[in-house]
Formats: structure tokens, sequence, C-alpha cells
């Protein structure tokens, strides 16, 4: 072992690091899942209200007995020995108190039209330790019986004794009531904040754990900072979940001045820096897996660039579930299988879409082996000729973990654009399209991080904090 002093301080201070770390992560997971905590703290307090509720009132009467001998006791000569005796006796008679003999005594005397079972479980008794006192509770649902039930043994009690001691008078122990019965006006149950406090405990107890385990298990992305932490790329935009219109398509042009709108400009803007770096013609939209919002944003973004001047052509490359053709209300017979098969010449089959001149190159008829069709000689081609009349190509893919055509595309492409879908995708799948897409050469413009909740709070100020000139 070295010396405490040079070694204790590294150790200290690495914790306190990892502690603020684990600090902020819980903070984090609560923050993301407050919603399901104040839910299950709501059902806890509900739980514990019903169960307040339908727990019956009840009441008690209590009484003190106090266990003396008798002055002329034959057992002791002194008090020290009579109050060890009467110590040992008292616990014979917390059985004697719950028995059915006393009992009887209590149903004669008061006159109930109760059983002896019943006054024995109204019943409870307690020795203070290593005192002579013996304590007496008669609880009832009653207030009035319970207080007529106490009275009664507090009467009966010390007679009940002497008979089963068979007792001459005036000796053996005497059982004198010191206080009481006295009933507690207030219901001993239910025990109302208790019950609201201890479902209050709970139900928040249960909230945290369920956040933290769900965060924990939880690799999907929720904010910009953590996607570009995990995957090393620039991420180009946080576009929001456009609430309210379920139904496709979701076009910039009807969305307006909305938030999703100014997002889809930045993301515009950030391309052009990119394409400033090094130039980009051809751009590939892909995401990992599907409904990420892949055709949404390939549609709105060259509507977008054409509505900034550029020549666009948006060719739906997604071979398999093609959706620009009802996104954007297209002609269904041909498309860009047409011209992969030779039937037909690009300008033939391009259609003009919306009032900025956008073209749009519809999927045409799916085929049975989209991959050899876009890996193909005739695919270069067409991307060669769309280079020369058009200033920008964005292809749709298909997702790229179940199937090859995105990286194909990708790879003949100038880059690509990485779609991820806010609290959906995984971390795991993200890193896997993000390695396939490097080893098929393809180049990452960047991510994109799709339906995110649009929160008008804090989530603003990094919305502005990246957001470039324009
Ligand atoms: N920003 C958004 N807000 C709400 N819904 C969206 C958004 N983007 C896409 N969607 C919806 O999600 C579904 C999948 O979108 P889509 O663009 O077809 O995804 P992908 O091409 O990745 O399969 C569609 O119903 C679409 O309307
Ligand atoms: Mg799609």
């Amino acid at each position: 072992m070295t010396g405490p002093g040079a070694l204790e301080p590294a150790p200290v201070a690495a914790s306190e690091v990892s502690g603020s770390a684990d600090l902020r992560a819980v903070l984090t997971g609560l923050r993301r899942y407050w919603r399901s905590v104040v839910a299950c703290l709501v059902a806890g307090l509900a739980a514990a209200a019903l169960l307040t509720i339908t727990t019956p009132r009840t009441y008690q009467s209590s009484m003190t007995f106090f266990v003396a001998t008798a002055a002329n006791a034959q057992a002791s000569n002194n008090q020290v020995q009579a109050d060890e005796f009467a110590q040992r006796r008292i616990n014979s008679y917390l059985g004697v108190i719950t028995s059915e003999l006393l009992a009887r005594r209590v149903i004669a005397d008061t006159g109930l039209d109760l059983a002896p079972d019943d006054i024995i479980s109204m019943i409870t008794s307690s020795v203070d330790p290593d005192t002579v006192l013996m304590n007496v509770t008669v609880t009832d649902v009653s207030p009035d019986r319970s207080l007529v039930v106490a009275n009664s043994i507090a009467t009966n009690f010390d007679g009940v004794i002497g008979e089963v001691e068979n007792r001459s008078a005036g000796t053996g122990i005497r059982l004198r009531v010191i206080s009481g019965p006295t009933l507690n006006p207030d219901p001993v149950t239910p025990r109302t904040s208790l019950n609201l406090g201890l479902g209050l405990l709970l139900g928040l107890g249960l909230g945290v754990a369920q956040a933290l385990v769900r965060d924990r298990v939880d690799t999907s992305f929720h904010s910009r900072e953590q996607l570009a932490r995990v995957t090393g790329v620039p991420v180009l935009a946080m576009l929001q979940e456009q609430s309210g219109s379920k139904q496709s398509p979701i076009l910039l042009p009807r969305v307006g001045r909305s938030r999703l709108a100014e997002s889809l400009r930045h993301l515009r803007t950030n391309l052009r820096f990119v394409d400033a770096a090094s130039p980009v013609t051809v751009l590939v939209v892909t995401s990992s897996v599907e409904s990420e919002g892949k055709s949404t944003i390939s549609a709105n973004l060259a509507q977008s660039f054409a509505e900034a001047g550029r020549k666009v052509l948006l060719i739906d490359g997604d071979l398999r579930r093609p959706r620009l053709e009802s996104y954007l209300d297209l002609e269904p017979s041909a498309g860009l299988t047409s011209v992969l098969i030779g039937e037909a010449a690009l300008h033939d089959v391009t259609q003009e879409w919306g009032p900025d001149g956008l073209e749009v190159l519809a999927s045409g008829p799916i085929p049975p082996n989209p991959n050899e069709l876009l890996g193909g000689s005739v695919m270069e081609q067409l991307l060669l000729k769309a280079r020369e009349d058009y200033s920008l190509v964005i292809i749709d893919t298909p997702p790229i973990l179940p199937v090859a055509d995105a990286l194909i595309v990708a790879a003949i492409a100038d880059g690509a654009i990485l779609v991820v879908r806010h609290g959906h995708t995984t971390g795991e799948q993200v890193s896997r399209s993000l390695e396939m897409l490097q080893s098929a050469s393809a180049r990452v413009l960047g991510t994109v991080l799709s339906m995110s909740p649009d929160s008008k709070g804090g989530s603003s100020y990094y919305e502005y904090e990246t957001k470039p000139a324009e």
C-alpha cells in the first residue's frame, strides 16, 4: 500500500464527476418521462383514496388495568416479590381478556346481540414491559358499542380473574382500572393521511423507478446534442412532428409558416453550407428503418429548394414502397423503373409539380429486382444526365437496414442525409446504418432528427443556437 495522502484525492474527484454525471442522467430520465411519473403518483394517490373510502370507520375505547397484589397476599412478603409475581401472572391475564368466558360475561352484562367471537375480535391488549400495567382496547364500527363493551370489561374483568384463580376474598391479585375506559372520538381507521402519504410515496417511487428503467432501456434519440454526440456527424436539422394532421402528405406549402416549415428551411440552409464546402448535386435521403419521414423530408426539401430558385429533380428511389406518387398526387403510369428498363427517356417521364417548377420522377411500376436496377449502369447514366439538366437531384430511398437499395444509390450519389426519428430509431440502428453507409463509401452529410415533439419551451433555445444565418 502506498501512502494515502497522494492517492486519496483522485478517487474522490472521479466519483464526484461520475456522481454528477449520474445525477444528470437521472434528471434527464425524469424530465423525459415526467408525465408517467405524475401518472404513477396520481394512481398511487387514487388507490390510497379508494382504500380510504372503502375501509369502514372504526372507533376505539381503551383502558388501563393495574395488576396489584392484595395487601395480605400470601405469595409475597415484600413489594418487589409482589411485583415479580404480578408480572408473571399478567401474561396469563392477556389470555383471559380474549377468552370466551369474559366475552360471555360481557354479553350477559350488556345485552348485546353478539356472539362471543365478535366480542373477542374487538379486543386487543398489551402489557407495558417491566410494569404491572395492562392496556386493553376495544375496537368497533360503532363508537358507542365500543365504549359499552369497554365499560363492561372494566367492570367484569377482575371478577372473572377471581373466578379462574379461585381466589377467596381479600387474597391474591386484583386488577384495578387506573384509566379509562375512554372513547377516542376520532375514527382509528381509515388512517386517511397515512394512507394518502403512503400512496403518494409509493406512486412517486414507482413512477421514478419506471422512468429510470425506461430511460436506461431506451437508446433512442431525444435531442440533437445526443444525436450529434453518439453519431459523430453533424445534425443538419431537427424537424418537428406535425400534430393534428395525421394524414399524408405533410407538405411545406400547406404548413406555411409553422415551425416545421421553418426547420425545413434551416435544413435547406445547412445543406447550402455543406454544398459550399464540397458540391452536392445528387443527394440521397435515407434512414435506418421505415416510417422515419424520409419521403416527407425528400418532397419538402425538394420543394423548398425549388422555391429558392434551384432547378430540382426529385426521384422516388423507393422501388419497394414508393410514397411520393400519393404524397404529391402524381401520374402513376411511368417513372424511374420505366427509364431503368429502357422503356422511356428521363424527360418523357418527369412530372412538373407545384408553382416553382419542381420536377418529380415517380417510381414507376414496382419491379421484382430493385437493387439490380438501381445498381446497374442505366441508373448511373440517368444520374449523369440529371446532373447536366438539374442543379440538384434529391433521391428518396427505402430504409438501409432491411434492404441494400439505399446503399447502392448512396454510393453513386454525392452525399446522403440520414433521417433519425425522435424517440424511435435506436442508437444501435443508427450506428449500424452509419457503418453500412461508410462501408459503401457513401458520403454522410449529416443527420436529421425527425418528428420531434413540438415543445415550445426550452428546446427552441437549442434550435436557434445552432441556426446558421440565412
Ligand atoms: N414531421 C412529421 N410530423 C408528423 N408526421 C409525419 C412527419 N413526417 C412524416 N410523418 C408521417 O409519418 C409517416 C411516415 O412518413 P414517410 O415520410 O412516408 O416516412 P418514410 O419514407 O421514412 O417511410 C407518414 O404517415 C407521414 O405523414
Ligand atoms: Mg418513404
